[in-house]
């Protein structure tokens, strides 16, 4: 296995004190969850302006709501796959080590997770689209759509980041700021078309990490790395990040 990935990256993975991994769509694929552009991915069949931004969700939030209702609904049944377990199990063992998700599952905290900045927010954590209030029933469990806010009867929307939106406060300064002090960057699973996620690989470059993609096919965010690995995350991740490989 060891002679299948470069022994600069792995050297520089045994080595490494800080870590930051960024992770997308790509990541959470085996585990059955769909992602955004590849060829069978939720923008081929859906419209993101009506289903992901906040005008699309004023002229039809029932439609939105029900989009995001089923999508909740599936990650109550959605375990992470063995990719997500080799990211918790490098956490464990590495001194410092920040998770950077483009993902609104959960799958890297069931996973275990610990140290994770969710840079679009996450499905679960509805609020009133008008006064931010956390409803009691959360869309998941609403039997009835629309789905209104008890206090100011405005819709209720998921925690996400839709186009148009800020990211989360202090999202991007925290993930940024990590990127001071890293040894070592890896980029998984995403298409890297998505700013400003797509620049934190070549932030830390700058600063002198070393950077590598993995992902199926290559990106144009990965001919920026010093490393490229094609594979998929819950095959590649496993024997990369394994001890055995790391210490043998
Ligand atoms: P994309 O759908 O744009 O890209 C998914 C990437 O994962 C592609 O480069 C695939 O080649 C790769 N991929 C697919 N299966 C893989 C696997 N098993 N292992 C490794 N790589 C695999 O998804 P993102 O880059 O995450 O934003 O998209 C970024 C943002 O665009 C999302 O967070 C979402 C979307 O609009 C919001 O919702 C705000």
């Amino acid at each position: 296995m060891k002679g299948k990935y470069s022994n600069r990256t792995l050297k520089k993975l045994e080595n490494a004190a800080s870590i930051v991994i960024c992770t997308g769509a790509g990541m959470s694929a085996e585990s059955g969850i769909a992602t955004f552009r590849d060829a069978d991915g939720l923008w081929s069949r859906f419209r993101p302006e009506d289903l992901a931004s906040e005008p699309g969700f004023r002229r039809d939030p029932e439609l939105v709501q029900s989009w995001y209702q089923s999508r909740q609904r599936q990650l109550r049944s959605t375990q992470p796959n063995a990719g997500h377990v080799a990211i918790a199990e490098l956490e464990a063992r590495t001194e410092r080590f920040l998770l950077v998700t483009q993902n609104v599952d959960d799958l890297h905290e069931k996973a275990g997770s610990r140290n994770i900045i969710h840079l679009h927010g996450t499905l679960a954590e509805d609020r009133c689209i008008d006064c931010s209030t956390r409803p009691t029933t959360s869309l998941a469990d609403c039997a009835v759509l629309p789905h209104r806010c008890t206090k100011c009867d405005g819709y209720i929307r998921p925690g996400v980041v839709w186009f148009g939106e800020m990211l989360p406060e202090a999202a991007m300064e925290n993930a940024a700021a990590a990127l001071d002090q890293c040894d070592v960057l890896l980029s998984v699973g995403t298409s890297g078309l998505v700013y400003p996620a797509a620049a934190l690989p070549g932030l830390a470059r700058a600063r002198g990490a070393y950077t590598v993609e993995v992902n199926i096919e290559p990106t144009a965010l990965g001919d920026e790395m010093d490393d490229r690995i094609l594979g998929s995350a819950a095959t590649v991740l496993p024997e990369l990040l394994s001890t055995s490989i790391l210490h043998n």
